[in-house]
């Protein structure tokens, strides 16, 4: 399946076939993919927290108001953002490049992020957008189906996962075989309601 092709058959699937499980190294090729996703500085800053133990899934079914996806699904893909990433270490980002370039973006990174709480999140929510639909690409090359979710109660999720300090839920995603064909799209906006050259 070519990129393109992807894109276009990929929906929010509401309905997964129970039976279906997913080996532990599709679940690893999946992951491996979505993390090329691009962050900025390539801070890295998203987390994943995979799961497919089925009582860890209807937890998070309940924490999702009773949606059927998480428990239905065959991997749940809870996506945080660590607001502290900027700081953790940073040269590493890097460290595949002289020390220079290490150094330049540790500073870069301290600029951005050290005084700004409002760009700390951002930047997790950008990160965790673009691995986002990385992984929902890959898995239908897998020829794979999933649903993106935000619909779940925060607080409750955060205690199911064990969320750490400085972390930020920003999504989930699950990943499964569809169990019927998805509905017709709800209904694009026309490009010209949307789409704006050069300027507003
Ligand atoms: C941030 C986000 C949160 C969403 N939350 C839910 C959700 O909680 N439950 C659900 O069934 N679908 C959820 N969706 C799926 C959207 O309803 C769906 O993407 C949209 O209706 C367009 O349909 P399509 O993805 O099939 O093209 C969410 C999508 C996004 C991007």
């Amino acid at each position: 399946m070519d990129t393109l092709e992807a894109i276009k058959t990929r929906r929010a699937t509401k309905k997964f076939d129970k039976s279906y499980k997913m080996t532990s190294e599709q679940v690893k090729s999946l992951m491996e993919h979505a993390i090329l996703s691009p962050t900025s500085y390539n801070q890295q800053n998203w987390r994943f927290i995979t799961i497919t133990e089925q009582s860890i899934k209807d937890q998070i079914s309940k924490a999702a108001r009773d949606q059927p996806q998480p428990s239905e699904g065959s991997l749940v893909i809870i996506l945080c953002g660590n607001m502290n990433a900027w700081k953790e270490e940073p040269l590493r980002y890097w460290k595949n490049h002289p020390s220079e370039k290490q150094e330049t973006v540790k500073n870069a990174l301290h600029r951005k992020y050290a005084d700004s709480p409002q760009n700390r999140r951002d930047e997790a929510i950008r990160s965790c957008g673009m691995a986002a639909q990385t992984i929902m690409l890959a898995a239908r090359q897998m020829g794979l189906d999933s649903c993106p979710m935000g619909g779940f109660e925060y607080d409750e999720l955060a205690k199911v996962i064990n969320l750490p300090e400085n972390h930020l839920i920003v999504l989930m995603i699950v990943v499964g075989k569809a169990a019927e064909p998805a509905k017709p799209r709800g209904g694009q906006l026309s490009l010209d309601k949307i789409v704006f050259e050069n300027r507003f």
